[in-house]
């Protein structure tokens, strides 16, 4: 399966053992608990050794099927599904980051994850140092001994930047620090990140994988490039079983259990069959915004149109070569004023005003009075985020549709 197209490798990935009545999606195992015959028998189910599975906080059957899907989309060594994307950026980070050690980071980050970083983490002693991630000379200053990581978001929500990440790679090779990133917006079927030279990636599965925003959902991917012998909270560890890396065994045999933010058996049900569309859902949206971003991008009314595929963007040259020009679904749009982002926005028909990404539904909202509501002036600013921006995520419906209306709700202003 390895050797063929992506679709394919999702939809004929094996389930770990085969199903006793053939069915062809994996029914969904909704238990708490599994039993054994005997005392030996699970004795050695949690030492690890026949790789049964023994209490679903632990692993369970419908999750491990949804992981072993994203292994073939994206190559990789180990996969770990959880509650939610925050779940993927906690349990990640609450794995290798100790007190004293310092995460470099674009300061250009999801809501919750510039808060976690900000808030949460410096609460245990961990320090976040912002950069700007197209500024190499920045990110070789921020590093020291003490760095257990390098983050950043591609492509940045909601502010459309791209890190030029295989030159990054190259800096952090160096330094010996691994890169992790948030790769929520460009899913395995858009970018290959370990040739961008990613060590691990966080992704929110609730947006493109769920399969039309049917539920919420995280995955950390760790593609085993990363020597972890050089952090120093997993450099103690003992080694490992082979093909699973520190981090790895650390997170499925400390933190995952501890922290308990398990993905449920129903989630990765849907989740599976969502990865098995992902491809055809990603290419029709992705088609659409770069659609609605070139048609607007010259309007009267507008005062920019953000898209990385455009030419009126410094990231389309990158874009074009991590993506091969298909950047994914959501565009950003700025107006006069606030005000005009409200009034524009109420008259809205067909776009959605929720706070999502990737449904099959177009969705509009304005986040700096949502996602960044509870930002202090100089969080905001820090953050990047602007009174003047509205955010697309363009769904499946007919593109001429949602240009009109976008063109009907312009009329307002
Ligand atoms: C880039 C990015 N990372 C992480 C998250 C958090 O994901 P979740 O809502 O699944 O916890 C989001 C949510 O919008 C996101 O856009």
């Amino acid at each position: 399966m390895n050797d063929m197209n992506f679709s394919t490798r999702i939809i004929g990935a094996d389930f770990e053992k085969p199903d006793a009545h053939g069915a062809l999606a994996l029914p969904v195992y909704r238990n708490a608990a599994f039993e054994f015959a005997d005392s030996e028998a699970i004795a050695a189910a949690f030492r690890g050794e026949t790789g049964e599975h023994t209490y679903s906080r632990i692993s369970n059957p419908s999750v491990t099927n949804f992981e072993q899907k994203v292994r073939a989309a994206s190559g990789a060594e180990s996969v770990v599904a959880l509650s939610s994307g925050m779940a993927a950026i906690t349990n990640t980070f609450f794995a290798i980051a100790s007190a004293g050690s310092n995460i470099v980071s674009s300061p250009h980050l999801f809501g919750n994850t510039f808060s976690f970083f900000r808030s949460t983490l410096a609460a245990f002693g961990v320090e976040v140092r912002f950069v700007d991630t197209d500024d190499p000379a920045q990110i070789v200053a921020a590093i020291d001994e003490n760095t257990c990581a390098f983050f950043a978001e591609l492509i940045t929500n909601p502010h459309l930047e791209l890190a030029d990440l295989p030159a990054i790679s190259k800096i952090l090779r160096a330094k010996g620090v691994p890169m992790i990133i948030d790769t929520t917006l460009v899913p395995w079927c858009a970018f290959d990140a370990k040739k961008a030279g990613v060590d691990v990636e966080v992704v929110s599965t609730t947006k493109y994988i769920s399969g039309g925003a049917t539920s919420t959902g995280g995955v950390i991917v760790d593609y085993g490039t990363f020597d972890w012998t050089k952090n120093r909270r997993l450099a103690a560890m003992s080694e490992p079983p082979a093909g699973v890396s520190r981090f790895a065994h650390k997170l499925r045999t400390e933190i995952v259990r501890n922290l308990g933010a398990v993905m449920t058996p129903d989630t990765a049900y849907m989740h599976a069959l969502g990865m098995e569309t992902l491809d055809v859902r990603y290419r029709r949206m992705s088609a659409t915004a770069h659609e609605l971003a070139r048609h607007f991008v010259e309007h009267p009314k507008i005062t920019r149109v953000n898209y990385p595929a455009l030419k009126t963007t410094p990231y389309k040259t990158l874009s074009d070569i991590l993506f091969s020009g298909d950047p994914g679904a959501m565009f950003t749009v700025e107006l006069g004023s606030k005000a005009d982002c409200f009034r524009f926005m109420n008259a809205l028909k067909v776009f959605r005003r929720a706070t999502n990404l990737f449904d099959n539904k177009s969705l509009v909202i304005h986040p700096e009075s949502t996602i960044y509501a509870t930002f202090t002036p100089e969080m905001k600013r820090t953050a990047g985020i602007e009174e003047s921006l509205i955010r697309f995520s363009a769904g499946i419906e007919a593109v001429d549709d949602l240009k009109n209306d976008i063109e009907n709700a312009l009329k307002t202003l």
